[in-house]
């Protein structure tokens, strides 16, 4: 059952989803005169003084290249008359630091942006002869005793045997963690999986606190509306017909930054504004944008309107509610892609062997709160951060340490002790707990009472997992036992979510506080790393990069964030 496979070099990539569909934004000026340092400042602002400056700067600095190489590679981007690649208005995007009005920084392949470059990019790595190993699921890390990585234990699903992949890098791209939520416009493989095995290895989750919810999930199916369609001149509009948005950010309005966007829709709701016959949602209008740019431009949401919310949108207003998307925090790395955890006083000392891309991972170019189109600029930015380190320190044909005798026996005995669960609870029952427990009390609004009781509740759901029952022992084709592995998974992100959103005292783009309302620089601009140690949450802090990789450009000051 226990076979080895020894690789050069091995990118262990489990799954990724395809996060975005309105687009990826760089400073390439086709629209307007644009600047990366514009699109740094706005990101910045948007992570509400929380992005480590150093990674920003590298991000934004680093987009245009990015994007000219991702056209060259064959993207379809959508083309302006001249033949440039179009650029599309996004939320919190602004032209000179803020001064100059609305910016027009978004690359887009119409509605389907994300979906267009994963085609792209499978292409790229087909041409490179890349070997997926397609039906294996990582497990854990396999650490070595002197704390660097030595790559991945994984189970083939296909045919039940297990495997150690020894790399000298390891690069998790694994995704974010929205299904611990009950609505959640991410896939049903974002499961956090990347982020437990970082934790089970002992080593710390960043931010997790920090949860986006989209302004524009459908009502009921979560799917998402892409913030495109707001580009595009779309309005949300309460139960009186009033586009609410102007009193909330009289500039920016329905483009203001997604934390902004969703609170709003939250307070019309509250104070009884929302739409429907229960008055809990609101409605997205694109019936008065001409048919041909709904067409052209947005066809993919149009479709989506049409089947998950029986929606005409060149006639009739789409029902939406905000929905969780993206998770801010995750693996922490630096801006080369390499994890990094505290050790004695140093706070950003490197995990050998190991680095993380992408919504798994919080370089922290998002902090508190990600803009619009800056996910697929992350995982292209960082994914290539990554493999130009590996390029930097690593040799082909170096040879690697020798494998731990007892290497990823930890994990087969706990796989085993999984699969042989023979409790009371099925794992959809406590699945759904958890769902509840987070959408409930790890809300857009938070309290201290709603997160006391979150962290009660969810440790609890955390508990009753070791009373789970699995009907299926074997080791083929078992999504009994993945299912209940991504659940043990989710569990762990969720108990640190809570916990480390019921110790932040204040208010910080995504995680907003009723009782503590404002952003307090003092005591809190810095990072949550939360460590998963027997079972139980533990925190610590590190500083924010307030620094800037050269002088370029200087740091942005912290200052009041309104839109
Ligand atoms: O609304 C959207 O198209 C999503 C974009 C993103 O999350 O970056």
């Amino acid at each position: 059952m226990f076979k080895r496979k020894k690789k050069k070099k091995k990118k262990k990539k489990k799954k990724k989803r395809d996060c975005t569909n309105g687009g990826i934004n760089a400073a390439l000026g086709n629209m307007t005169e644009d600047d990366w340092r514009w699109h740094m400042y706005d990101t910045v602002k948007g992570s509400d003084w929380l992005g480590d400056q150093d990674a920003i700067q590298y991000m934004c600095r680093e987009a245009p290249k990015a994007v000219i190489e991702l056209e060259n590679y064959g993207l379809p981007f959508s083309r302006t008359e001249d033949g440039k690649i179009y650029q599309r208005a996004f939320g919190g995007q602004s032209l000179d630091f803020g001064k100059g009005g609305q910016a027009y920084r978004c690359a887009c392949a119409a509605d389907r942006t994300g979906h267009a470059l994963l085609h792209t990019l499978y292409g790229q790595a087909m041409k490179h002869n890349t070997q997926f190993f397609v039906e294996y699921f990582a497990l854990d890390l396999l650490m070595n005793s002197d704390g660097s990585c030595q790559g991945v234990i994984a189970l083939n699903m296909e045919d039940g045997t297990l495997h150690r992949f020894q790399a000298s890098s390891t690069i998790l791209a694994t995704g974010g963690y929205g299904r611990t939520y009950f609505s959640a416009t991410s896939a049903h493989t974002c499961t956090g999986d990347g982020n437990a095995m970082v934790a089970r290895a002992g080593l710390p989750l960043q931010d997790l606190e920090f949860v986006q919810f989209h302004p524009t999930g459908i009502y009921g199916a979560g799917c998402l509306i892409t913030e495109g369609s707001r580009g595009e001149g779309g309005i949300l509009r309460n139960s009186e017909g009033e586009r609410f948005m102007e009193r909330y950010a009289p500039t920016a309005k329905d483009l203001a930054s997604r934390d902004v966007v969703s609170r709003s829709m939250t307070m019309e709701i509250r104070e009884g504004r929302g739409v429907g016959p229960l008055k809990d949602h609101i409605y997205l209008h694109l019936n008065h944008l001409p048919p041909e740019v709904l067409k052209e431009r947005l066809p993919g949401i149009s479709e989506t309107a049409a089947i998950f919310a029986g929606v005409d949108v060149t006639k009739e207003p789409i029902p939406v509610l905000p929905t969780v998307h993206y998770n801010m925090g995750g693996i922490p790395t630096n801006h080369h892609g390499e994890v990094v955890t505290i050790r004695g006083s140093d706070p950003d000392s490197v995990v050998p062997g190991l680095m993380a891309a992408g919504e798994a991972a919080c370089a922290s170019v998002h902090g508190a709160n990600r803009l619009g189109a800056n996910s697929l600029l992350d995982i292209v930015v960082f994914g290539r951060a990554c493999a130009n380190r590996v390029a930097e320190i690593q040799r082909p044909g170096q040879k690697q340490k020798p494998l731990e005798k007892d290497a990823g026996e930890r994990t087969i005995a706990w796989l085993d002790k999984i699969r042989n669960s023979n409790g009371s609870l099925p794992t959809s029952n406590i699945r759904l707990n958890m769902q509840r427990v987070m959408q409930n009390n790890a809300a857009v609004f938070r309290t201290q009472e709603t997160l006391e009781e979150g962290c009660q509740l969810i440790d609890k759901t955390w508990e009753s997992f070791h009373d789970v029952k699995l009907k299926d022992r074997s080791l083929i084709w078992n999504s009994d036992l993945i299912e209940s592995i991504e659940l043990e998974n989710l569990l762990i992100n969720a108990c640190i979510t809570m916990h480390s959103a019921e110790a932040r005292k204040e208010s910080r783009g995504a995680h907003a506080r009723e009782d503590f309302t404002k952003r307090d620089d003092e005591n809190w601009m810095k990072h949550t790393l939360g460590y998963w140690e027997n079972e139980k949450v533990r925190l610590d802090y590190r500083p924010v990069h307030m620094n800037t990789l050269d002088d370029e450009v200087e740091s942005f000051p912290p200052k009041a964030r309104v839109y």
